[in-house]
């Protein structure tokens, strides 16, 4: 059977601005005195990275990382590998991890033990969006969230389904319809 794709909105473009700026004064009171490294994660969080850093007030460091999951349909624990490592130097810096969506966890799981291996003076996540009805990992909680939301695949502002509705200005669920 032919499925359509139809996009229902979940997040307006304004709200998530709003919540980008309100996430960006909070990050902004934190970081007083001290300069941050913003460690995007790609390609996810290539929107979210670039309208949150344009609302920080401190010296700020942008470098981005990427990551892949291999997921197996009969184990439940997914594999997590690097295509690019962070390029700069985190021993001694306050790293803040940008992250376009925390669902499973085992991507930030993953992310923070390596990222703590490199000795940054401090490590916090910056998640825009959080399901939390479908952790597996064992996480500490994100230090910021921009949205909690329910089990739903979500597309647009840098989020994906197969490569594509990144460049929408707003978050949708993707929703599967038989035609
Ligand atoms: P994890 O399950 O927490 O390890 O998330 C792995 C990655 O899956 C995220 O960084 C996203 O790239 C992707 N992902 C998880 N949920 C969604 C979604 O609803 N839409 C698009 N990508 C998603
Ligand atoms: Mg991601």
């Amino acid at each position: 059977m032919t499925k359509k794709e139809r996009i229902e909105p979940l997040l307006t473009a304004e709200k998530i601005d709003a919540r980008v700026s309100e996430l960006a004064d909070q990050i902004n009171k934190d970081y007083v005195g001290k300069s941050i490294i913003l460690m995007g994660t790609l390609k996810g969080a290539y929107i979210f990275m670039a309208d949150l850093s344009r609302k920080i007030t401190a010296p700020t460091e942008i470098d981005c990382l990427k990551v892949s999951s291999y997921g197996d349909s009969t184990s439940p624990i997914s594999q997590v590998a690097f295509d690019q490592k962070p390029s700069i130097e985190l021993e001694g810096k306050h790293v803040l991890l940008v992250e376009d969506i925390v669902d499973t966890g085992h991507t930030l799981a993953y992310l923070r033990r390596y990222l703590e291996s490199r000795k940054p003076a401090s490590l916090k996540v910056c998640a825009l969006l959080d399901k939390p009805s479908r952790r597996e990992a064992v996480l500490p909680e994100s230090e910021y969230i921009g949205f909690q939301i329910p089990d739903a695949f979500v597309v647009g502002y840098g989020l994906d389904f197969n490569q594509r509705y990144r460049n929408l200005p707003f978050i949708g669920e993707l929703i599967f319809e038989d035609i």
